[in-house]
């Protein structure tokens, strides 16, 4: 009996992924699908209602609270309606739809979707293996840890029935630090230096800069190719200094792009032909060393280097995102995620050590 059914339970089961050749720990996140061509106000209530609302409104709160400064919330109460003009669709109509289903004024849920933008502490990582596959991957790290592992979710966003691109992000956060468009590219943000964040993001936030994480989904959302995407990535302005990490579909197409708000201060691409097959960006200029007290840097490197580039694959590059301290108490989840194999998307949330 067993021997027949056997070969029944090993039949991949229809639409969905197939299995990564070797298993990768840790829990999955729920998936959830996201139709762009419903309103924006409506679009993501389907995963609200996935959530608790008590416990989703408790979260939020807490967030709020810590990372919010009083002057912010009264500054930015007193300007919110100008701030409404200027917020690009979709993003305002998408906070608006869930500040409504939350219980809370609209300045609130844009000041939770800006205050996420502000804390994290990241590895991104871009390879390329000695066939000319390109791998990424990414950790991210953040406060609020115990929360926000609850609320991960893998978001595909359909278009026409069709996934447009796929996204790893928060409940509630409209913005993307980690995504990819299928067959085209992949997208990671690390953060770069927040003196002075919350001054020089609203400033610029009042010029019609792009948050972060909101030109991250553009891209992923509009970039018809990795060269395009590049260009977005490196030229678009932006409300705070950032990394973003983009990965493509052909041999050298690996790239950090260092960013000041206003345009790139340097970009750092693959170098195969000279042995340079990967490219490690956490939250530091790579032309300096990093501090003594987080180098998260020199692990990784070490680990690639002893992984090597012939094998280098999404599992192996999860085990090098797994090496202490690249991952540390503070990561919430890692994504592994090649543009030409799109299904094999795959985030794990980490455990609490
Ligand atoms: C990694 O390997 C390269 C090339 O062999 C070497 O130059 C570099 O020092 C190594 N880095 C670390 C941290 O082991
Ligand atoms: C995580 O936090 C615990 C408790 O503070 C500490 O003992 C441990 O060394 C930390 N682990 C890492 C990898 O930093």
């Amino acid at each position: 009996m067993l021997s027949l059914l056997l070969p029944l339970l090993l039949l991949p089961i229809p639409g969905f992924p197939l299995p990564l050749p070797l298993p990768i720990p840790g829990q999955a996140p729920r998936t959830f699908a996201v139709d762009l061509d419903a309103g924006p106000e409506f679009r993501w209530l389907p995963v609200l209602k996935a959530f608790d609302p008590a416990f989703l409104t408790a979260a939020l709160q807490r967030i709020f609270r810590e990372q919010v400064p009083p002057w912010v919330h009264v500054t930015l109460g007193l300007v919110v309606t100008e701030m409404e003009g200027l917020l690009p669709q979709p993003f305002l109509g998408e906070i608006r739809g869930m500040s409504e289903v939350l219980g809370i004024p609209l300045s609130d849920g844009i000041l939770l979707n800006l205050a996420y933008e502000y804390s994290a502490f990241c590895t991104s990582i871009v390879t390329q293996d000695s066939s000319g596959r390109i791998f990424h991957g990414r950790n991210l790290d953040y406060v609020f840890g115990d929360i926000l592992r609850q609320v991960v979710i893998d978001v595909q966003f359909m278009r026409a029935g069709k996934i447009a691109y796929t996204g790893t992000t928060f409940v509630g956060y409209v913005g993307l630090w980690t995504g990819q468009s299928p067959y085209k590219f992949t997208v990671s943000g690390d953060e770069r230096d927040k003196g002075w964040w919350w001054e020089n993001a609203i400033a610029a936030l009042l010029q019609r800069n792009s948050p972060v994480s909101w030109l991250i989904r553009n891209t992923l959302s509009e970039a018809k190719d990795f060269q395009a995407a590049v260009l977005m990535l490196a030229k678009t302005p932006i409300i705070a200094d950032a990394y973003y990490i983009v990965g493509g579909v052909s041999p050298k197409e690996g790239v950090v792009i260092t960013r000041n708000r206003g345009g790139p201060a340097d970009i750092w691409p693959l170098d195969p032909l000279n042995g340079e097959w990967f490219r490690v960006e956490t939250n530091y200029d790579h032309w300096k060393p990093p501090p003594h007290s987080d180098d998260r840097r020199t692990p990784a490197i070490k680990a690639l280097n002893a992984t090597g580039q012939e094998h280098i694959s999404l599992n192996t590059l999860f085990q090098v995102l797994s090496v202490v301290p690249v991952m540390n108490n503070y990561t919430i989840y890692t994504t592994v995620m090649t543009a030409a194999r799109p299904e094999e998307y795959t985030t794990r949330i980490r455990p609490i050590w």
